[in-house]
């Protein structure tokens, strides 16, 4: 379980999550959305000790998220996969899932390859050179390779087609589904990635302003007005 209770979250003076608590349970996908600049991004980074200025407590498994101790914190099985390029794309898309795997099992590939066959197509193309959802996908991968248990994505599908969006999306539920692995998923494809997650959080301005099933969102015809 990842627990956040009345955290607060600064850069310099400006304030931007505030008195934020959440409980998310192994084994769910959920969802975050709002605006741009409602904390999203901010709020991954603290959950995963990457934000220096953070009051209130977060823990997972009893242990408690220290600001500036990423790397432990992914030791306990938190994957983050930030926002925007995060291959390497002079080497291949081997040698970047076995680089992400160094400090577990670099073997592992296989079982990544399992879950996206099209690496294992492209296994020797220079990562750049893939298409974006496949780099996208390959992001995924590395992430995984870490063996997260909880795994933080922040808007893996930026800049992609429609129907590669849910490529990417429905992998995320594979993830989620045959390996157990919780997934938190920031989106701007709102709609799109409610049809995934089985919750929703909405934040705006750095607070929780709606907290539930994701089906309520999908069915309530103003959802908008939340935003
Ligand atoms: N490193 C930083 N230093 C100073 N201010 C920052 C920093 N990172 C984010 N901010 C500010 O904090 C606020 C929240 O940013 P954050 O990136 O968490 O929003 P977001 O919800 O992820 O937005 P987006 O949808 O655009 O990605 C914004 O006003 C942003 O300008
Ligand atoms: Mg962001």
């Amino acid at each position: 379980m990842l627990q956040a209770e009345n955290v607060n979250a600064y850069y310099g003076k400006l304030q931007v999550l505030h008195e934020l608590s959440l409980t998310i349970t192994d084994g769910e996908r959920v969802g975050i959305f709002g605006h741009n600049g409602a904390g999203k991004t901010t709020l991954l980074k603290s959950l995963v000790g990457d934000v220096s200025q953070v009051d209130g407590t977060i823990h997972y498994h009893q242990h408690a998220i220290l600001a500036g101790q990423v790397h432990l914190n992914v030791r306990r099985g938190i994957g983050f996969v930030p926002q925007g390029n995060n291959v390497f794309r002079e080497l291949s898309v081997e040698q970047n899932l076995r680089i992400a795997g160094l400090m577990h099992d670099t073997a592992y590939a296989e079982s990544v390859y399992g879950i996206f066959p099209i690496l294992k197509e492209r296994q020797l193309q220079q990562a750049g050179s893939l298409s974006g959802g496949q780099q996208q996908m390959l992001a995924l991968g590395m992430a995984l390779m870490t063996r997260p248990r909880i795994l933080l994505l922040d808007e893996p599908t930026t800049g992609l087609a429609p129907i590669v969006v849910k490529d990417v999306l429905s992998s995320v539920r594979t993830i989620n589904q045959s390996e157990g692995t919780t997934v938190l998923i920031v989106e701007q494809n709102v709609q799109a990635t409610l049809q995934e997650v089985e919750r929703a959080i909405v934040l705006k301005a750095g607070r929780v302003i709606f907290d539930g099933a994701s089906k309520q969102l999908l069915e309530e015809n103003n959802l908008w007005h939340l935003f």
